[in-house]
Formats: C-alpha cells, sequence, structure tokens
C-alpha cells in the first residue's frame, strides 16, 4: 500500500512538474530518478517523516515543520512537496542520502553543516533565477531555462571545478 502511495505520488509530482519554483529543467532532473542506488534508503527516511506527519502532508510545510527559515515564505510548498525536494531535488540531484544534511531522526536540528550551506545555495538559486537570469536580455527560448541544484551539482556534493 505504501509503495503503491509513494508510486502515486511520484506520478502526481512529475506529471504535475510541481518540484519547485523553477518547473523548467526538470527533464534533467527526472533522468537521474531511480538511477540512484541511495533511492531506496532515501525513501525509507522519506516515509518515516510521511509516517510521522500523517493527515498534515498537505498542510505548508512551515506550519508543520519546526526549523524552516528558507522554504517558506515565496518558497512555501506543502509538507509533502518538502519532502520530494529533499528527496529529488536535493539528494539525488547531489548523489547523497539524507545524512548529508541530516542527523537522521532529528531531522530540524542543524548540527551537521552542510544543511546551512544548502539553505544558502537554496537562496543563490531562487537569486539566479528570480532576479539575475530575468535581467539578461537577448534571451529567446520555448522553455524558461531555469538554474537547479543539478546545473551545478551533476550528482556530486561537491561540483567539479572545471
Ligand atoms: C543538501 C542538504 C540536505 C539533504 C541531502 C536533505 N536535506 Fe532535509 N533539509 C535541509 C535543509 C537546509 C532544511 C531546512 C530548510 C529551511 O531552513 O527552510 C531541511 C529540512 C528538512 C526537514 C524539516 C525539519 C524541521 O522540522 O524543520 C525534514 C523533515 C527533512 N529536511 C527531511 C529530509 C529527508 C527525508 C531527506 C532525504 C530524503 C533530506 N531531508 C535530505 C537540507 C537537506
Ligand atoms: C550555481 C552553481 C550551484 C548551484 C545552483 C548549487 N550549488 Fe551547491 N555548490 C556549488 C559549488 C561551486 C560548491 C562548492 C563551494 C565551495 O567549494 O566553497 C557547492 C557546495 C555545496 C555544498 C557543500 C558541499 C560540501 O561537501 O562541502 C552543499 C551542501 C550544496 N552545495 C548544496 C546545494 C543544494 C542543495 C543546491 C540546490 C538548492 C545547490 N547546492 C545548488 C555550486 C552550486
Amino acid at each position: 500500500m505504501k509503495l503503491f502511495i509513494v508510486s502515486a505520488a511520484m506520478i502526481v509530482l512529475v506529471t504535475a512538474s510541481a518540484f519547485s519554483i523553477a518547473p523548467a529543467g526538470e527533464e534533467t532532473q527526472h533522468s537521474y530518478l531511480g538511477t540512484d542506488s541511495l533511492e531506496a534508503e532515501r525513501l525509507k527516511y522519506m516515509n518515516a517523516v510521511l509516517e510521522s506527519i500523517k493527515g498534515m502532508e498537505q498542510l505548508p510545510a512551515d506550519s508543520v515543520f519546526k526549523n524552516l527559515k528558507v522554504i517558506k515564505g515565496a518558497s512555501s510548498i506543502s509538507a509533502e512537496h518538502l519532502l520530494w525536494m529533499m528527496n529529488w531535488g536535493w539528494s539525488a540531484e547531489l548523489g547523497v542520502s539524507c545524512n548529508h544534511c541530516h542527523v537522521i531522526g532529528k531531522w530540524e536540528s542543524d548540527s551537521i553543516q552542510k544543511k546551512d550551506i544548502a539553505r544558502g545555495m537554496w537562496l543563490m538559486r531562487v537569486k539566479i533565477n528570480n532576479e539575475i537570469l530575468p535581467g539578461i536580455t537577448g534571451r529567446n527560448y520555448d522553455q524558461q531555462p531555469a538554474v537547479t541544484c543539478i546545473t551545478c551539482h551533476r550528482g556530486k556534493a561537491v561540483p567539479d571545478a572545471g
């Protein structure tokens, strides 16, 4: 049943392109889905969180979770969406599991520094997509290409230098 819910949620999310505030670039993201050996582990952690917030999945993430400093306001999304973004949008794009940034089970804790770096990266991404890209003139694309974690990270915790 759980597997079914997860698969259904995957389909809904992919169809709705509901990943982030910047739907473009989605194709590149999706080519990473399910191809990474940590996916099963991440799903296990994600499902444990989903279980702990049962009935509140569709509420705004910042009303469900305890310590959101950047995924709020204009970046506000549902609690469930935040978890998918954690999994596919961040972990898979960096090629890591949840424990790269979190003490498993103490999700609100900031004791791993990479978590705070990730907040800075998110703010950079929002600034690039909302302020810098639109200010570049002469752009003429069918879609609106946007920068996501994978644009730079390409499945690696630290992007290649050159
Ligand atoms: C690259 C770092 C990174 C990875 C990997 C990551 N997270 Fe997060 N996570 C964050 C950051 C940063 C926040 C806080 C966002 C904010 O401040 O708005 C967060 C917040 C959360 C929260 C909310 C906790 C609270 O109560 O405030 C949960 C739950 C969570 N993550 C679960 C997960 C799960 C499950 C995974 C793996 C599928 C995961 N995260 C992978 C960086 C990460
Ligand atoms: C514009 C390019 C770019 C984007 C977009 C980007 N990053 Fe980064 N990221 C970098 C670079 C470059 C570094 C290495 C920084 C350094 O060496 O000081 C890095 C480093 C990090 C680190 C620290 C890695 C380590 O092990 O020290 C984390 C965590 C991280 N990024 C998370 C994210 C997340 C999550 C996203 C998407 C929300 C993201 N990044 C988007 C370029 C980017």
